[in-house]
């Protein structure tokens, strides 16, 4: 047998950052499916030759990689008695994505997720029981944010909320859900270029620095703040109110960068041309009237998120002002994605 499935990375608008126990955020996040940045998994299923649990070849790039393949062993090994096959098959897994690695783009949303869809369709083909799409989906979430929380988010098309909150009806800190209404259509294939002002790999990587949040003095207020965020943005999806989601989806991404600014020990994870874009990006939102805003990963490549409506003028100004601030020149156009694709079913 043997699965492929295509998904997407994803941007957090109100950001997961600090977890506890077994993959379970501190926080409620929600994030924009990206349709550009995605990973393409393939999960063959072979004969076992070795006694060893699990059998597993993984190929990225079409090559045998030892770091990620620790990773994704890690991660199955986790899995095996919950998903049987994994003990009892050779697994031979190939991925890619469509970014360049050295891109400087987060790929475990979109790796995870594909690797979590591909174990759920085979779990769904040997259970031989039909289950629904959306429960399909529900527990391939489930799966994802075992691998990794933002990969949760990944396998729901549009926007997507992860971790359990009064202000969504059946939020769950166990899977994301998609979005609970229906959304302006201001927000109708939301744009996202990604400038890449680096492409060097994440000096922290994510697990470190969630970490940091467990002693972190601002803990607290950051949760606050997460919540009252979140439930802003929920308004603002249904509102179509561009100046405070410009608002909040700016706020979320510095203060995620002022939590590891001010974090034991400490991170500067922008670089001088993040700030120069966000300068930038700032002055020609007040000299146009245009709602183009900023996000941030944690790292320095700078998200730009603006309406589709304005995609011509907000594309010139990227290509005019913006591009000669990324290394190579290099930019992303991503936007709103309609979430993950199965590729082959043999
Ligand atoms: C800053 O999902 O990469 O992108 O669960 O340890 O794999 P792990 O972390 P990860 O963290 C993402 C952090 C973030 C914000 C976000 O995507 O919400």
């Amino acid at each position: 047998m043997k699965i492929t499935w295509r998904s997407p990375s994803n941007i957090a608008l109100i950001k997961y950052w600090g977890k506890h126990g077994n993959q379970l955020p501190n926080n409620t996040s929600l994030s924009l499916t990206l349709h550009e940045s995605y990973t393409e998994t393939s999960v063959e299923l072979k004969k076992k030759r070795k006694k060893t649990t699990p059998d597993i070849d993984f190929y990225f790039e079409g090559k045998k990689n030892e770091k990620f393949a620790g990773k994704v062993f890690s991660y199955l090994d986790m899995l095996k008695d919950e998903l049987s096959f994994i003990r009892d098959h050779k697994l031979v897994i190939r991925s890619e994505n469509s970014f360049p690695h050295s891109a400087g783009i987060a790929s475990s949303a979109s790796s995870m997720s594909a690797l979590a869809l591909c174990l759920m369709s085979i779990k769904t083909a040997m259970e031989k029981k039909s289950s629904s799409y959306d429960k399909f989906l529900q527990e391939a979430s489930y799966y994802a944010r075992l691998g990794s929380g933002s990969a949760a988010r990944s396998v729901f098309p549009e926007f997507s909320v992860w971790g359990k909150t009064t202000a969504v009806k059946n939020s769950s800190d166990e899977f994301a859900i998609p979005f609970p209404a229906n959304y302006h259509s201001d927000f109708n294939d939301l744009q996202d270029t990604i400038l890449i002002v680096n492409d060097k790999e994440k000096s922290v990587s994510s697990r470190a620095g969630h970490a940091l949040m467990n002693d972190h003095p601002a803990a607290t207020l950051r949760y606050k703040n997460a919540k009252t965020n979140l439930s802003g943005l929920l308004s603002v999806l249904k509102s179509g109110d561009w100046e405070l989601f410009v608002s909040i989806v700016e706020a979320e991404a510095l203060e995620l960068h002022a939590l590891m600014m001010t974090s034991s020990p400490s991170y500067i994870l922008m670089k001088p041309n993040t700030l120069e874009i966000i300068e930038r990006i700032r002055r020609f939102r007040t000299e146009t009237k245009i709602p183009v805003c900023f996000s941030l990963d944690a790292g320095p490549n700078v998200h730009v998120i603006y309406p589709y409506f304005e995609k011509k003028k907000v594309r010139n100004f990227i290509q005019e002002e913006l591009l000669v601030f990324c290394t190579r020149k290099k930019a992303i156009y991503d936007g709103m994605g309609n979430g993950p694709k199965m590729i082959i079913d043999e």
